[in-house]
């Protein structure tokens, strides 16, 4: 792989059930708190990068990158060249097997696939902290697609963001049954993407630094639950996180409300039907589509409930892999 300078990597996106919400320092993508994250499969990102190639050369789901988008990708593989001695330009090809822009946290994949690819095609030795430091750099919660199933990402306390990097707390097969389905209930780009949206939040809402200190201290309430693999009380720590970023985003001036009303229709049935015994909680990111926590068992009625609220397409996802090389490269 290294020989060529080409390589080629795959990972999944994760959604995150205590929020990475708030950077303390922009420029480093270091958060002002821990997050927790589940790696998701069969949702999947799968880029090859080649140095020394003519020109740069950047394809996103077969279009040629544009923009600030292009641009980003390039910041990762600039970095990867401040590592190691390459030739000439560099070609990227990406392709993801879900939509881009349904809210399925397809930037996570596509920066953790980017950065592994990158170094392996540098020929710099696979390292879950180095992968991870560099993914944060292009996406903050990229960080956390790096291994799979149960990942935290601390914030770390350095200025230059050495200790701030997500590690896996517990592999994919810990809780087999464990299910996040993904519900796109609207399609097409979010109104304020996360990156803007946050820092809203950092500089306006007055709720900001108690979202900070409750998020931290989910964290390790969180890693419990899912220890014991204890659904109810994890899906109870998952929505009340959910509601307490919204809560701050909303707060937030101008306000941001990424809820649209499907998702509030949603989201209340949700709760009416765990009165009648269904195992399933919510939780949102920055847009209209959330993912419901369930398992196995329950599943059918709770995508079911989810089509009948307005899902246009439900997902089912279960924990996922670390991110890995592949043979088959994309070009
Ligand atoms: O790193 P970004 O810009 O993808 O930010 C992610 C923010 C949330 O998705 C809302 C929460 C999270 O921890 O993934």
């Amino acid at each position: 792989v290294s020989g060529n300078l080409k390589a080629t990597a795959i990972a999944h996106p994760n959604i995150a059930l205590v929020k990475y919400w708030g950077k303390r320092d922009e420029e480093l993508v270091l958060p002002h708190q821990s997050s927790l994250s589940i790696t998701l499969a069969p949702l999947q990102v799968t880029t090859t990068v080649q140095f020394g190639a003519k020109g740069e050369e950047v394809e996103l789901n077969g279009r040629p990158a544009q923009g600030r988008e292009r641009e980003r990708v390039l910041e990762t593989i600039r970095r990867v060249r401040g590592l190691a001695k390459l030739p000439g330009g560099v070609r990227v090809a990406s392709t993801g097997n879900f939509p881009p822009s349904a809210g399925l946290a397809s930037s996570a994949a596509a920066f953790a696939a980017l950065s592994v690819a990158a170094r392996a095609a540098a020929g710099l030795a696979f390292d879950v902290r180095a992968s991870s430091i560099l993914a944060r750099l292009g996406s903050g919660s990229a960080a956390r697609s790096i291994q799979g199933g149960t990942c935290l990402w601390r914030r770390g306390r350095r200025r230059d963001g050495t200790d701030s990097f997500a590690e896996q707390v517990f592999d994919a097969e810990h809780w087999p049954d464990l299910r996040l389905l993904a519900v796109v209930l609207e399609a097409g780009e979010k109104e304020t993407g996360s990156r803007e949206g946050m820092k809203r939040s950092v500089e306006t809402s007055p709720f900001y630094s108690a979202w900070a200190a409750d998020a931290e201290a989910e964290v390790p309430r969180a890693i419990e639950r899912i220890r014991d693999r204890d659904l109810a009380a994890l899906g109870q720590i998952a929505e009340r996180n959910a509601w307490r970023m919204h809560a701050v985003a909303m707060s937030s001036d101008p306000a941001l409300c990424y809820f649209a009303p499907a998702t509030l229709g949603l989201v209340s049935a949700l709760a009416k039907a765990r009165n009648t015994g269904l195992a399933a909680w919510f939780t949102l990111d920055a847009g209209p589509n959330p993912f419901i926590l369930t398992d196995l068992r329950h599943q059918g009625d709770a995508g079911r409930l989810a089509r009948e609220h307005g899902a246009r397409e439900v997902t089912t996802c279960k924990p996922g892999g670390d991110a890995r090389l592949s043979e088959e490269h994309l070009f």
